[in-house]
């Protein structure tokens, strides 16, 4: 079908009309080929009617800024998503929210925390925090109602058991406390945020899950006889089933390194667990996680993600083409 629909383009809005891959011909037509994925953000203002049609003609009637470079056309007014960071408290949770913080131009960032405790950890000038414990449904809804997106960031955290002597030799014992259990967090705590977002209307969740979950054997599972990458696993499963746009994301060990500086790896099934390649800093979790969410090619996949060493590679910039790489959906 073809709709001819004329528009004033302007350097305010052009971003969120031309989207990322608009061919504009000297003819000053831009023609937009299966609509839907050239919208930046599939947000309330990025025309939401395009997706009904399936060749779409935007004849352009004023463009006095093309002669600026692209990467300067203003994103000020284009549409903003609101991106929960949920374990927003935690090290990888963090950095996402900062990072966020730091893009407000595109994001606006919101946290849940469980404690006001926790709250401290991101720092006290932080806006748009929510306190509230995953465990309770009903707690953490508010948190949810109104966000575009999610980024699930949440853990159970194994404690060291006192008493251990490094020098001694041996292994240090790891428990988890009441009510914290894998089972409780990673599965019903990601469960509930997952049914809250789907409650919410979430037009995406990105969950960070963790490699090593193909394996029930796995000896992190043996931690305080937590279980904790069957749990993890059983919520990535419960995502991909619920219906809603998702990215679950297995990073290997993390790592508190500087982020940027490395090729990143993606992979599936574990197999990046057979190679040297099997650690990621957390700051570059992060970032692949914010990236997920301005991608049509992060959706509906589950990725391992790795990175190489600092100065073997070059440093991943292009993330379009990372999540082009992966083909699986779970
Ligand atoms: N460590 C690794 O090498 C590794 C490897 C692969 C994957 N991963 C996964 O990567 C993710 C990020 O890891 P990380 O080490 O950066 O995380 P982390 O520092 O352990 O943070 C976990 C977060 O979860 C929050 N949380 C735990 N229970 C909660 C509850 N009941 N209600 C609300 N919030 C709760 C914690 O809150 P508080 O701040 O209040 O404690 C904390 O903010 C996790 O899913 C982790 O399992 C880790």
């Amino acid at each position: 079908m073809l709709f001819d629909w004329t528009v004033h383009i302007t350097p305010d809005n052009a971003f969120n009309i031309l989207g990322r891959a608009v061919l504009i011909r000297p003819s000053t037509e831009a023609h937009l080929f299966s609509s839907f994925s050239f919208l930046r953000h599939p947000g309330p203002h990025s025309f939401p009617f395009v997706q009904s049609f399936s060749f779409v003609r935007v004849r352009v009637i004023s463009l006095p800024f093309l002669s600026l470079p692209f990467p300067s056309l203003a994103m000020a007014d284009a549409p903003r998503l609101t991106v929960l960071v949920t374990g927003a408290s935690g090290r990888t949770g963090q950095i996402a929210y900062k990072k966020l913080e730091e893009r407000h131009e595109q994001f606006i960032s919101r946290g849940l925390v469980r404690s006001e405790e926790s709250k401290q950890k991101i720092g006290p000038d932080s806006d748009n925090i929510y306190i509230a414990d995953i465990r309770d449904a009903n707690g953490i809804a508010p948190a949810f109602q109104g966000a575009d997106a999610v980024i699930i960031l949440t853990s159970a955290v194994p404690k060291m058991k006192p008493g251990f002597d490094p020098t001694k030799g041996g292994r240090p014992e790891f428990y988890y406390e009441d009510g914290q259990f894998p089972e409780q967090v990673d599965w019903i705590g990601q469960m509930n945020q997952i049914d809250a977002a789907k409650a919410a209307g979430v037009k995406h969740v990105v969950l960070v899950g963790s490699m090593g979950g193909t394996n029930p054997n796995h000896p992190l599972n043996s931690l305080g006889n937590g279980n904790i990458l069957v749990w993890k696993r059983k919520a990535e499963q419960y995502l991909a089933d619920s219906g809603i746009p998702y990215t679950i994301i297995r990073p290997g060990g993390l790592l508190d390194k500087e982020g940027g500086l490395r090729e990143l790896v993606v992979g599936k099934d574990d197999e990046l667990l057979q190679t040297d390649t099997k650690s990621i800093p957390r700051a570059d979790v992060a970032e692949v996680c914010i990236q997920a969410l301005q991608f049509e090619e992060a959706k509906f996949k589950a990725l391992d993600l790795a990175s190489k060493p600092e100065g073997v590679g070059t440093p991943t910039k292009d993330f379009k083409a990372l999540f082009e790489q992966i083909s699986s959906r779970f």
